[in-house]
């Protein structure tokens, strides 16, 4: 593989999260009007079972309710406020945003990333493949056509989505280009390598060497011209942003 030389394609990092409150379909919802090629979300697993698309380990940050995602069923979680107060919005479940992209008019991709995946010990990737095979997106004809992506910091999360799926795309998120260029993301067969902004701009040379192993390059979370401009330049596959439509326009012009 060499490095993507057609521009990279704008992923809406947690929805268009600048302008509305960060996985809520109205977020996903204004980031497809904008243009994005994919969606962003992390996602974590509810007391009973469910996916759910939550950044943090608890909702205080992004609801007007308290407690830890893990700790409470979906029907609990789904008694707050994801919006705010003139704009309300429900919480959000990764089966709704599949169904979002899935028929929007575009190709979207949706990129999930794995949260927590130590407690639970493989549960929530093993959910979110029973999700994706039961949208008939778990087995895609090839990387560049799948419909879903799977991401995570976790080295073992990942091993796992490509022993179960191995035609899945997956991402290896990581801040260190030497751990991501070292051999982990060859021991877990990693599709691409997922570095921060801030990492790529201290090791540039890292897309030439993940595309000479076959690997895309993933960048985080890059919201500014020059970083979208490095992006570019540096062959980069996919950048996520909380600007898709922002970010579309600069790499349009
Ligand atoms: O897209 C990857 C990026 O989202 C990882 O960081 O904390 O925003 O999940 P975080
Ligand atoms: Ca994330």
């Amino acid at each position: 593989m060499s490095p993507d030389r057609r521009g990279p394609l704008v992923v809406a990092h947690r929805g268009a999260s600048a302008a509305k409150p960060e996985h809520t379909l109205a977020a996903y919802e204004l980031a497809l009007k904008e243009g994005a090629d994919g969606l962003e979300c992390d996602v974590r697993l509810t007391k009973d079972g469910h996916l759910v698309c939550v950044h943090d380990r608890t909702i205080e940050r992004t609801s007007d309710g308290t407690g830890v995602v893990s700790e409470m069923t979906r029907d609990e979680l789904a008694q707050f406020n994801y919006g705010t107060a003139d704009e309300p919005a429900e919480l959000l479940e990764l089966s709704a945003l599949i169904e979002l992209a899935l028929d929007s008019a575009r190709p979207v991709k949706v990129f999930i990333e794995t949260k927590h995946p130590v407690r639970f010990g493989g549960l929530v990737e093993s959910k979110v493949l029973a999700e994706l095979q039961r949208f008939g997106i778990a087995s895609p004809p090839s990387a560049d056509h799948s419909r879903a992506v799977v991401m995570s910091f976790s080295a073992g999360a990942v091993w796992r989505i490509r022993r179960s799926a191995p035609l899945l795309p997956t991402v290896l998120l990581g801040e260190s280009a030497r751990y991501l260029g070292g051999g982990a993301a060859t021991t877990v067969g990693a599709t691409a390598v997922g570095p921060s902004v801030k990492t790529l701009h201290e090791h540039p040379d890292m897309v030439d060497k993940a595309a000479a192993a076959g690997r895309a390059t993933y960048c985080w979370t890059v919201d500014d011209r020059t970083d979208v401009a490095l992006c570019r330049e540096l062959g980069v596959s996919w950048v996520a942003t909380n600007h898709p439509g922002r970010t579309k326009n600069w790499l349009a012009s």
